[in-house]
Order: C-alpha cells, then structure tokens, then sequence
C-alpha cells in the first residue's frame, strides 16, 4: 500500500483488496438526525444502526472479512468434542505464537475473566503500560489493584513519539522493589493500547520488561487484541523490525510472554477469543474456568463458523498488506485532520482517528462531558456514530462528584476493510464543517445515570437548544443536501 506512489504526488493509501459484498446505507436528513440523537438520550450506543451512515463506534465484530474466511465458515466441523476445526485453530495459533496450550472463550473480556479468576488474588497489583476497561473492572472484581505505568509521553496528546505505549521500565522497576514481586499478580502489556488512542509499544520495551519479569520471577501477559495495527508499526517503525517479517516479529513478541489472549473481534477480523499458554501449570489452573463459563475446551463458546474464520484471520494477520489497510486509513485522515489544524491525537495510531475534545470544544468544561456533546454533533452534522471517551467513560466516586479523564476523545474507529476513501473523506468535511462551527455546540447533562457502566446505558440532553441552532446552520450552509 505504502509503496505505490502516484504520478500526481498525492499520499493517499491505496486498497489492496477489492469490494465484493456490500451493504446498502443511508443518510437520513438533518432533521432526522437530530430526532434520533435526541430519541437515544444523546448516547451514540443508543442509536438505531438503520440511522448511521458512517458507523464508526468501534472496531470490535465489524471488520469486513476476506473471501477466504467466508468460504471456510462453509466447512466447518461441528461437534461438541473433538472437532476438526477446534484442531486447526489450536494447531494455527500454535505455529504461529509457539506456545504449547491454547484455551478458547467467547470473546476478550471472557479470557480476562479466566486470567484474572486463576491469577489474580485479594491484595494483589496488576502493573500494565494502561488498562482497559473490561481488563480493569476483572481484576478489580477479583480484589486487585491496576497500576498504570504508561510512559509520562504516552500521555501526551500531540507527539511525535512513534511507541506511545510503552510501559515506563523504571517505574515498573520502582513499583516492584517497593511492594515485593510476591504482591504483583502478573504485567500486562496491551498491543495497540486502546484508550490512549491505539497507540503501539515497542519490541524492545517489550524486552526491557521479559528482562524484569525474570529477574523478579514475574509472568508477563499480553492482551494481543490490537496486535495487528501493533505489528505494522513494529515493522514501519523499529529500526530492527524493517528486516524481520511479520511472522518473525509475532514470533519474537510471543516469545517475550507467558500468556497471550485476545479479542478475535479484532484480532483475525472474525468473532471469540482465546488464551495462549506457555506452561501446563497455569493451563490447567485456567481449563476447568472455560468449562464453567464458557463450553467444553473445544468450543469456549465460539460456533465452528466463527472458528474456522478466526484460523484463516489470523493467518492473513501474518500479511503485511493485508493488515496494513487500518493504520493508513487512520494515518491519512488523522493527517488531513491536523492539516485544517483539527485537534487530533498524533502520531496516528491503529483502531481508529481520535479527536481531541478538551481542544475542539475547549468552552465546554469537563463535567458537561465534552467528548459526548462532540459524539452527539457530529452525528448531527453528517450521520457519523463515534464514541465517547472521556468524563462519561469513568464512574463517579463513592461521595458523587466527578471523575475527571486525563483526555477528552472522541474515538472514530475505522474497522478494517470497510470504509472507501470517499466515505472518509466525507467523514473529514464533516469534521471540518463542524470545527468552523464549533463555538454552536454546548455541553449535556445526564437525565437517567446508572451507577455502572453509564456510558453504556445513560440517557443525556442538552443544556441548551444547541442542537436545533446547529441543525439550522446546517441547513444554511449545506441547503438540500444530507
Ligand atoms: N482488550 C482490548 C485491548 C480491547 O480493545 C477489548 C475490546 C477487549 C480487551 C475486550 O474484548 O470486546 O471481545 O470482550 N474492545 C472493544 C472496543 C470493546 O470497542 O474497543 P471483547
């Protein structure tokens, strides 16, 4: 993709693949638009898909899948024990991360269940370069503590820092001595990290913290739900990646670990999940967990469909071209973004293009949700559904006040394959259209809040009549059009 150049000098990523089932879309207008948003208490997770144009709420189930995954869901071997299409998927994973037990469950949060029942204990912290929040609210549920050891720069919104989400190996050294190896349940690193915008680590952190783990006698896991996008930043971006193929990197990378789990909602474009196991040990701690919660050890709740594509999605995970669409998509329209001085999260990372709204919507404070209001305005503007990650993303402490996010982000995911590069050329008008109007958009305020989980479920409105004023310039400025 990279390497195609065009006569013009344009950089625009260029597909490798070709389009051969769509779906039809449509873009309701404005005013239908605003009744929708309004209808889904100001909660993109509420909107009826049949109102999305661009749905760019998350990455997770919605990548488009290769001809040749399709065509292996049509042969596959269905039996509760035993299956054939079990063995294949055990036998792929274990060429391709040389680790010798492999368990399968139903989806990502299902193997942090299982981790964190078999390991994690009453007292115990979980060092990790940055949580996410299933990962979190499992191990908190199993009484431990999250320590967050990002490097300082990984937090930072704008930089130039090609690995955002390495672990700070001094810290993790510091947080060791300090409480004792046998308080530290295990490290977790996170390929991708997601909430800080899909941002990579690189091999060599990865290394620094295997060289710590022996030293202490730590197990080192790794959650490989974003390892693609993670992979092709290896391989563009560390010097000692550029020789080595993407098989060899995912090989070094599992080497470095004692357990790798995933989310094949991502990872392999298909759906479950599964944990790679180096010792037999720590495997039959975990087996009897996925019977419990999941199905017999030749399922752990994925049908032999999902399975067989999984096998097939993770090989081609193994092609650079293949898994190089995500990042380029993101790369282009986070850059054009930041060229019409858009505030983005820079450098571009995988998953999807992340917009800055502590900067965009800089006069709403933080305790009317600035990333939501943001989420709530494009869809009005142009039908595009983002998620809100920010203030409404935490819980609120015991005594009810705020928990304020260190970052304000509007999350566009980009699943893999879907969009064309017309539609996400649309999708940076809109943005664009949207930043000149900006000073028009105003906070929201929660009028259903559950206790757990509201971004999921909470209802919202705006404090203002924001929304029919921005709707109104809408029309002004875009006259019949959608
Ligand atoms: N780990 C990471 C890094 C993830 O991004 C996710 C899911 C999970 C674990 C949990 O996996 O959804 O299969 O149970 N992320 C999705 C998202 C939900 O939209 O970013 P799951």
């Amino acid at each position: 993709m990279a390497n195609i150049k065009f006569f013009s000098g344009e950089q625009i990523p260029l597909e490798m693949h070709k389009v051969r089932i769509v779906q039809k879309l449509s873009l309701p207008p404005v005013e239908k638009r605003l009744e929708a948003i309004t209808e889904a208490g100001n909660n993109t997770f509420l909107l009826k898909n049949r109102d999305v144009f661009m749905d760019m709420l998350t990455d997770s189930g919605v990548n488009a899948m290769s001809d040749r995954q399709q065509s292996a869901m049509l042969v596959a071997d269905d039996s509760y024990a035993g299956s054939e299409t079990f063995t294949r998927l055990e036998s792929k994973l274990h060429e391709i991360f040389g680790m010798d037990f492999f368990l399968p469950a139903h989806q990502g949060r299902a193997c942090e269940n299982i981790i964190s029942q078999a390991l994690v204990k009453p007292g115990t912290i979980v060092p990790m370069n940055y949580h996410f929040t299933t990962t979190k609210s499992h191990i908190v549920l199993n009484g431990g503590t999250v320590e967050e050891l990002i490097a300082d720069t990984g937090l930072e919104v704008t930089s130039s820092n090609p690995f955002k989400g390495n672990i700070d190996i001094e810290k993790l050294n510091e947080l060791i001595e300090k409480n004792g190896a046998d308080k530290i349940a295990f490290v977790r690193m996170e390929a991708g990290t997601n909430l800080i915008g899909g941002q990579p680590f690189s091999l060599q952190n990865l290394s620094e913290v295997r060289s710590l783990c022996d030293k202490y006698g730590l197990m080192l896991i790794l959650d490989a739900s974003l390892l693609s996008d993670n992979l092709y930043f290896l391989k563009e971006r560390e010097e000692k990646c550029r020789s080595m193929s993407i098989r060899e990197i995912t090989k070094e990378l599992a080497r470095l670990c004692d357990i790798v789990y995933f989310s094949a909602r991502k990872l392999g474009s298909a759906r479950g999940g599964g944990i790679c196991i180096r010792s037999k040990a720590v495997y039959e701690k975990m087996r009897e967990l996925v019977t419990l919660y999941e199905g017999f050890l030749t399922y752990g709740g994925m049908s032999v469909r999902e399975m067989e594509a999984l096998t097939v999605g993770l090989e081609e995970t193994m092609d650079e071209e293949m898994i190089n669409q995500g990042p380029q998509f993101i790369s282009y329209m986070v850059d054009e973004l930041a060229k019409k001085g858009i505030p983005v999260v820079t450098p571009a990372g995988g998953l999807g293009c992340h917009i800055n709204a502590m900067e965009f919507v800089s006069h709403i404070p933080q305790s009317q949700y600035p990333a939501g209001a943001l989420a709530a305005a494009l869809y009005i503007a142009g039908g595009i559904r983002g998620m809100e990650r920010g203030t409404m993303s935490e819980q609120r402490n015991p005594d009810g006040s705020e928990v304020l996010s260190n970052m304000e982000l509007l999350r566009l995911a980009m699943p893999r394959r879907v969009f064309t590069l017309s539609q996400v050329k649309y999708a940076i008008d809109r943005i664009a259209w949207l930043y000149e109007n900006r000073m028009l958009i105003e906070g929201l305020a929660f009028v259903d809040e559950p206790k757990l989980l509201r971004f999921f479920f909470g209802r919202l409105k705006p404090i203002s009549d924001w929304q029919q004023k921005l709707a109104s310039k809408f029309r002004q400025d875009f006259g019949e059009s959608l």
